[in-house]
């Protein structure tokens, strides 16, 4: 199978599926307009995110890597009126298009954006006893992502969900001549979510118009 099939599958799901969506498309237009980089997850996998949290009743969202908040918007929607998500962006010009972007899909009064180093972020809101999250989406410098699991552990309650992205980066993470920091990242994330018996994990490949990679998910035990 071709790239180009999988591109074709994917749009004839998304047109089953997921549909047109004016503020989604919208968030796409503009961020691309501002110049971000369009590596936000696919519609089909920001459906995929939105059922998780669904799926998971879930009320306290965190988000690590908000980009233009094409994801965020995702999240929002699974909220109940009075949830809550906080996404986490480095960027300041990435996060004035997510506060944009947000407004103009009407979810701005569930989501905050914080603007910041995710890690300095992170134990900010551990400091400050932030209430634990029911679903967290890690999606920012992969290379983090060990030190990001050890503080969303902490801000985590026994069911709370944590699904992490681009675990697969067209097979990197298994090919031993790949060391680069961020796929050293990502196995190390694997590997801790293994060793850590507070948690049970798989990870899913995914092919289609974001190419080959795939996503970790994992659920604290209760
Ligand atoms: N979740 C988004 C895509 C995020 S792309 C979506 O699917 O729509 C990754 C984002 O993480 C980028 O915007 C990048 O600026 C941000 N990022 C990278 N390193 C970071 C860090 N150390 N702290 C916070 N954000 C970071
Ligand atoms: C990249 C980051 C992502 O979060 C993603 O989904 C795809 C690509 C990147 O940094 O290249
Ligand atoms: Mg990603």
């Amino acid at each position: 199978m071709t790239e180009q099939a999988w591109h074709a599958v994917d749009e004839w799901f998304c047109e089953r599926l997921v549909g047109a969506d004016a503020a989604l498309d919208d968030a796409l237009a503009a961020s691309a307009k501002a110049g971000l980089r369009a590596i936000n997850v696919a519609p089909n996998q920001g459906k995929f995110l939105y059922l998780l949290a669904r799926i998971q009743g879930a009320r306290r969202v965190l988000e690590i890597g908000t980009l233009g908040g094409y994801s965020a918007i995702w999240l929002a929607r699974a909220l109940p009126a009075d949830g809550t998500l906080v996404t986490l962006e480095a960027v300041a010009e990435n996060a004035a298009v997510a506060r944009a972007n947000l407004a103009a899909a009407g979810v701005s009064d569930k989501v905050t954006v914080i603007e910041g180093q995710a890690l300095d972020t992170l134990d900010r809101l551990l400091k400050d006893g932030a209430a634990p999250f029911d679903f967290v989406f890690i999606d920012a410098d992969k290379r983090n992502n060990p030190h990001y699991l050890e503080r969303v552990l902490k801000l985590a309650r026994p069911g709370t969900v944590i699904v992490a992205d681009n675990v697969v980066r067209d097979g990197r993470v298994a090919d031993p001549a790949s060391q680069e920091d961020d796929v050293v990242g990502v196995r190390r994330y694997i590997d801790r979510l293994a060793q850590d018996a507070r948690l049970e994990s798989t990870a899913v490949q995914t092919v289609g118009s974001k190419g080959w990679d795939g996503f970790a998910i994992t659920v604290v035990k209760g």
